[in-house]
């Protein structure tokens, strides 16, 4: 089940899935408590039960912080955070029943912080937390949570990670010592290590958060 609030992207992806993926897709906001426990229900209705969620959604920008209004706040906190408490609330029940897993996808800013992005990287960070301390609390229901911490992407957030215009300081966006793949990652590649997080060969990797950076965050 292919969620995003972005319609005809979904439709593309669907159409373009094998066939024998059965794949489906579902419009939602994922800021919103009711989307998500509508989301989860959809996929119950469909599939008849739930194995794997992937909270994937996800906004950046960019301020100075001093810049960043409470709206950016508000706004930046329910689409990187709070919505991956809704799903996750909307779904463990089912995970129960499946001894399924999660995989949560975070950012390697969530570690050590981004200049210009202090709202993102405290998300990000938020992601990480909840993410091992959901490992821990549901460990003895069977249940596995994993978090993937990208560094760049080249996707629209990956092309997003330009200085800004009135930026001066001489700082990256990125931590200064960047170094090993700097052109960036491709999605696929968080794709495999999502799907590999997510079987059944990563069945004692729980609370773990898998940085997939090309080593851009080692100084
Ligand atoms: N690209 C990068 O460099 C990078 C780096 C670190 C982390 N990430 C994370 O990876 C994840 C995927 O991002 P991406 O790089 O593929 O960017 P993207 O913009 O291509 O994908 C983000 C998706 O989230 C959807 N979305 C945004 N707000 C939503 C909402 N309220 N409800 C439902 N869907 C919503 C968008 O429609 C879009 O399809 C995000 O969580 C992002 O923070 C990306």
């Amino acid at each position: 089940m292919l969620a995003d609030r972005n319609q005809e992207g979904l439709k593309q992806a669907v159409s373009s899935a094998p066939e024998a993926s059965h794949a489906k897709w579902c419009a939602y906001d994922a800021a919103d408590a009711e989307g998500s426990a509508g989301l989860v229900d959809e996929a119950i209705a469909a599939f008849g039960r739930l194995d794997v969620v992937v909270c994937n959604a996800g906004i950046y920008d960019r301020a100075h912080f001093l810049e960043i209004g409470q709206g950016d706040w508000d706004r930046m906190l329910a689409i990187n955070l709070s919505s991956v408490f809704h799903l996750l609330k909307a779904a463990i029940p089912h995970l129960q029943a499946s001894s399924g897993n999660a995989v949560t996808v975070a950012s390697t800013a969530g570690i050590h912080g981004i200049a210009y992005a202090a709202h993102y990287a405290a998300a990000k960070a938020g992601i990480i937390a909840m993410t091992k301390s959901l490992a821990v609390e549901f460990g003895p229901s069977g249940i596995r949570f994993n978090t993937v911490c990208p560094g760049k992407v080249n996707t629209a957030i990956g092309a997003g990670l330009q200085p800004l215009k009135n930026q001066n300081d001489g700082l990256l966006v990125r931590p200064p010592k960047l170094a090993g793949r700097v052109d960036g990652g491709e999605p696929g590649d968080l794709a495999s290590a999502i799907t590999w997080l997510a079987s059944d060969e990563a069945r004692y990797v729980s609370g773990s958060v898998l940085v997939v950076d090309g080593a851009q965050n080692i100084g």
